[in-house]
């Protein structure tokens, strides 16, 4: 009854990965997925999160029941001090409602499926390009996905006219998808003025702010700075979505933890609004699961720990500039054609470099570099001792 089921193709980041394990080379270099790596080329367990794993296993007063259906309330309550800051009068005020969810995509959906049975506008604006996930993630949903303008191809930066039009013109209402930073695939942010500037133009067309914090962190190394954008539409008092996902600050990846926070207007809409937040979960995937969040909370109560990992994951950050400036350097030593400085000037896990998918299908096939189709390479992949070789890649490309 099912021969007549297509092979569907692969996902276009998660299938790199497919493609590079299948590949015998010994050169090999997967830049394709974002997850960090080591200088060594290792995928890294934080020494926090290893610490907080065995106070964990060690605590014998700990049972596997099932956590509630918003989740775990400590890991709840400190996500939200996280992207909101300590002192946010939203959280004293308990006009926000946390949930833990499923990483950021499932944050996401839950967030999707939310907006979808009770906010008056379907609409979704999402930004040109984005992740790729997203515009599957709200379309199944049930919203109507539209794009409004963010890079320019010419100046590999913000199209920050094109964005203040297409948000200018969507119909009053429209929810609009923010990164909250480190914008992915591109790399390209906008400035705090211009953040400035698409908040009163989105608050003045009463258009909703959802956005996604996949990389508190990891652009600047400070998670008060990369929340910025979020805390200035918080500040105002209006409505606000917010996915959160702990899958690269603290590199809890595969343990697939996240929170969806719905900032309202007062404590009784919050409330009300997480009660059908939960009527989303249950039938999705009953509750969440226990182990990742019960490591971010561990790290995030505790001064001592929260400090430590600061310090890690500020680490993480430099080491992927210090990439940037590696990759920028060795492709101006080689004289490859073209003005490269958007490696050094883009921001977070991520550069989107400029080549064309002929170009990355030739790094594929000569030289074993797996990235995105997009052009879009994982900065966090690559290190001191592969960055020669992605050089001699890019060059080989751009000349020949
Ligand atoms: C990426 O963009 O590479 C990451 O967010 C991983 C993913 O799930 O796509």
């Amino acid at each position: 009854v099912f021969s007549h089921v297509v092979r569907a193709p692969e996902d276009p980041i998660l299938g790199v990965t497919v493609a590079y394990n299948k590949d015998p080379s010994p050169v090999k270099l997967n830049l394709g997925v974002g997850a960090y790596r080591t200088e060594e080329g290792k995928p890294l367990v934080l020494n926090v999160v290893r610490k907080a794993e065995q106070m964990l296993v060690n605590d014998r007063s700990r049972v596997k029941e099932y956590l509630p259906i918003v989740g775990l309330a400590e890991f709840n309550k400190l996500s939200a001090k996280l992207i909101f800051g300590a002192d946010s009068p939203a959280i004293r005020e308990n006009r926000v409602t946390t949930v833990q969810c499923l990483s950021g995509t499932g944050s996401l959906r839950v967030g999707a499926e939310f907006l979808a049975r009770h906010y008056h506008q379907r609409s979704i604006y999402i930004p040109q390009p984005t992740w790729g996930n997203h515009p599957k993630i709200f379309t199944l949903s049930g919203l109507s996905v539209k794009t409004y303008r963010y890079y320019d191809p010419a100046t590999r930066g913000l199209n920050f006219q094109g964005l203040l039009e297409d948000l200018g013109s969507a119909p009053s209402g429209s929810i609009v998808l923010l990164h909250a930073c480190a914008h992915n695939p591109t790399g390209v942010d906008p400035t705090l003025e211009q953040w400035e500037q698409i908040r009163q133009l989105m608050r003045s067309k009463a258009l909703l702010p959802f956005f996604d914090s996949a990389y508190q962190g990891f652009a600047s190394g400070s998670l008060d700075a990369d929340a910025m954008s979020v805390r200035m539409f918080v500040a105002d008092g209006g409505e606000c979505f917010v996915a959160q996902s702990y899958a690269k600050n603290m590199g809890l990846y595969g343990e697939r933890v996240g929170a969806l926070s719905v900032v309202c207007k007062t404590a009784d809409v919050a409330s009300k609004v997480e009660s059908q937040l939960k009527l989303v979960i249950r039938p999705m995937f009953s509750n969440p699961p226990i182990h990742g969040a019960s490591i971010v909370a561990t790290i995030l109560k505790d001064r001592n720990m929260y400090n430590e990992w600061t310090i890690e994951l500020k680490a993480m950050a430099d080491r992927i500039i210090s990439m940037r400036q590696k990759l920028f350097d060795a492709l101006r030593a080689r004289g490859t054609p073209g003005d490269w400085s958007h490696i050094i000037k883009q921001i977070g896990m991520f550069t989107f470099t400029g080549l064309n998918s002929e170009q990355v299908a030739f790094m594929t096939r000569e030289y074993h570099i797996y990235m995105t189709s997009d052009g879009r390479i994982s900065m966090a992949g690559l290190s001191s001792k592969t960055v020669p070789h992605l050089a001699d890649a890019i060059h080989a490309a751009v000349t020949g």
